[in-house]
């Protein structure tokens, strides 16, 4: 299997390049000139091959899928931090739903018509979830609540039409939370890891700025989610949509003091207003049932044992 990866040098991408090589399969990624390639080991990047492509570009994307001629293309690449989106909406959305729309047209001029095509599609697109409704099914309905998710809910309905309209092969997986070393450090638990670790170092006061820690959510060890992205290209349904999650859900509040409680350190909680959003999702608790019946997916990796190892990798990094 020849397999193309965009978004290749991130936190997810990375991971599944070193899962995808793992399988003896060929990898390809897509990257751009200043991605920061300190995700990939220099034994990951010896084995793969970079392409250097702006996927808003769609010559460029034209030219990469007719040079690699992928069997899979595992589409992670997207902006994927909430709170940016709300300072540029229309970056978020422009570049979320027209680098997805120039890999389809991509794959479909070239008439890979055997080609699966994985979509990163998130649990933020159910949004406005009600205690009642959980854990969620793919049949929720769709509440989104930031100019993020908004964009998640096109990428998503833009699969179902390609898949429609076209046959194109698309897998649609909605991931949960999901955490673990490389997370970069604007996402919460790697914000509080690394806070620690600094606190640890002292190079920082030790105090620690949080933001909502009301918000429930379900977290997915990042290893764990990108077997279920592998896994779905080889047997999920084209055209299908698939939860990505654990059936289990923590606030904000109980990771950071499962965080704490790694560290010997004394340490302050301090709101700070900036990290507190227009609207938050309240909770997310996702049912995996689908992806375990269809593809036989289930989470591994114990949360306990994803907090310690991302506090490990910040350590090893302040
Ligand atoms: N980032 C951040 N920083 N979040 C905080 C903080 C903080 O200091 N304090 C509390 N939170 C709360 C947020 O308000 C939110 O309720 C929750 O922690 C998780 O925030 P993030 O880690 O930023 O992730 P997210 O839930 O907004 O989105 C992530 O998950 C989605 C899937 O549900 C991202 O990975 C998205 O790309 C992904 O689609």
């Amino acid at each position: 299997m020849k397999a193309l990866i965009t978004g290749i040098t991130g936190f997810a991408g990375s991971h599944l390049a070193e899962l995808l090589l793992e399988e003896n399969i060929e990898v390809f990624g897509t990257m751009r000139p200043r991605s920061p390639m300190e995700n990939l080991t220099s034994g990951v990047q010896k084995q793969i091959n970079l392409v250097e492509c702006e996927l808003r570009d769609n010559v460029a994307v034209r030219h990469t899928i007719k040079t690699v001629k992928p069997d899979a293309v595992f589409h992670l690449a997207a902006q994927s931090f909430v709170p940016t989106s709300w300072g540029s909406p229309e970056d978020t959305i422009m570049n979320n739903i027209i680098c997805q729309l120039n890999i389809f047209e991509a794959v479909k001029d070239t008439g890979l018509t055997d080609t699966k095509i994985q979509i990163a599609c998130s649990s933020e697109e159910y949004g406005m979830v009600y205690e009642n409704e959980v854990p969620i099914r793919e049949t929720n309905p769709l509440r989104p609540l930031s100019p993020y998710a908004v964009s998640k809910v096109s990428q998503d309905m833009m699969g179902y039409q390609y898949f429609m309209s076209y046959g194109l092969n698309v897998i649609r997986t909605r991931a949960f939370n999901h955490t673990g070393p490389r997370r970069g450090e604007i996402f919460v638990a790697s914000t509080f890891a690394k806070q620690i670790a600094s606190i640890e170092k002292g190079i920082q006061e030790p105090s620690i700025k949080v933001g909502n820690l009301g918000a429930k959510r379900d977290f997915t060890d990042v290893r764990d989610t990108v077997r279920a992205y592998y896994m779905s290209v080889l047997k999920a349904e084209p055209g299908e949509v698939y939860n990505i999650a654990t059936n289990k859900t923590i606030t904000i509040q109980e990771l950071l003091d499962r965080l704490l409680a790694l560290t010997d350190k004394d340490i302050e909680v301090k709101t700070d207003p900036a990290r507190l959003r227009p609207s938050d999702v309240p909770i997310l608790l996702g049912n995996y049932d689908r992806l375990r019946d269809r593809v036989g997916w289930e989470p591994r990796i114990p949360f306990d044992k994803t907090l310690e190892d991302l506090l490990n990798y910040w350590r090893e990094r302040v």
